[in-house]
C-alpha cells in the first residue's frame, strides 16, 4: 500500500502545458479521451469547466512537482451532490498521489462544500481506477452495459458514490 503526500492548490493557466500533455497519454485517451486533444482544445476543456463553476484543483506532490489535477463538477447544492474526476500525470501513476488527493478532495467536499454524496463514473476497463475509487470507499450503485467503445469492443461503465454519512476523512 502506497502512502503519499500531496497539496492540492488551484489550478492555473501555467498548469495548462502539462495537462495538454498529460491527456494525450495512451492510457489516458483510452481511460478518459476518445482521440488526442490539442493544446487549443484543452484550454477551451478548462475554461468550460470554470464556467460551470467547477472546483478545479491542481495536484502537488511534496517536492512541489505538479504531477495531476482533480475536480468536482456537475456541483448541484440543492441536492447535496457532486460528481469527481482524477488525472495524474503517466510517469507518476502507481505512486500513491491519487489515493491522497482523492481523499483531500472528498474532504473538501464534504466538510467544506457540505456536499452529501460525492459520485463518478469509470470505464469497467480501467481497473486502476475502480481499484483506487474502492479503496478510497466508493461503492457500485449501477452498471450501464456496453456503455463506452474503445479499440473494438464495448465495455460496461459503472457509477460509483461515497455518502458523506459512510466518509471516516
Ligand atoms: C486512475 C489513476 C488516477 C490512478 O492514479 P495512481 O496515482 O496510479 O493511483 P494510486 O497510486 O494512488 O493507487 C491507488 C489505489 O488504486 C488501486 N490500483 C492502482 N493500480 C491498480 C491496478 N493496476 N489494478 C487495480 N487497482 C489498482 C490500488 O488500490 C491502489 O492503492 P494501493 O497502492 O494502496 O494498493 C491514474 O492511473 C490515471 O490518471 N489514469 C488515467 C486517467 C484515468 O483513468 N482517470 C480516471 C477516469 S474514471
Amino acid at each position: 500500500m502506497s502512502i503519499s503526500y500531496v497539496n492540492l492548490r488551484a489550478f492555473e493557466s501555467e498548469d495548462m502545458k502539462e495537462l495538454h500533455r498529460w491527456f494525450n497519454d495512451a492510457d489516458s485517451i483510452s481511460m478518459i479521451g476518445r482521440v488526442p486533444r490539442t493544446y487549443e482544445e484543452t484550454v477551451q476543456h478548462v475554461e468550460k469547466k470554470r464556467k460551470n463553476g467547477d472546483l478545479v484543483l491542481a495536484i502537488d506532490n511534496e517536492e512541489l512537482h505538479t504531477v495531476g489535477w482533480i475536480f468536482l463538477q456537475n456541483i448541484e447544492h440543492e441536492h447535496g451532490r457532486a460528481s469527481i474526476g482524477i488525472l495524474i500525470a503517466p510517469e507518476s501513476r502507481g505512486k500513491g498521489y491519487a489515493g491522497a488527493a482523492m481523499r483531500k478532495m472528498i474532504d473538501i467536499g464534504f466538510k467544506q462544500l457540505r456536499l452529501n454524496k460525492i459520485y463518478l463514473t469509470t470505464r469497467g476497463i480501467n481497473e486502476q481506477a475502480i481499484g483506487l475509487y474502492q479503496k478510497t470507499g466508493f461503492v457500485i450503485e449501477g452498471q450501464l452495459r456496453s456503455h463506452a467503445y474503445s479499440d473494438g469492443r464495448y465495455y460496461d461503465t459503472y457509477i460509483m458514490g461515497i455518502l458523506a454519512s459512510e466518509w471516516k476523512g
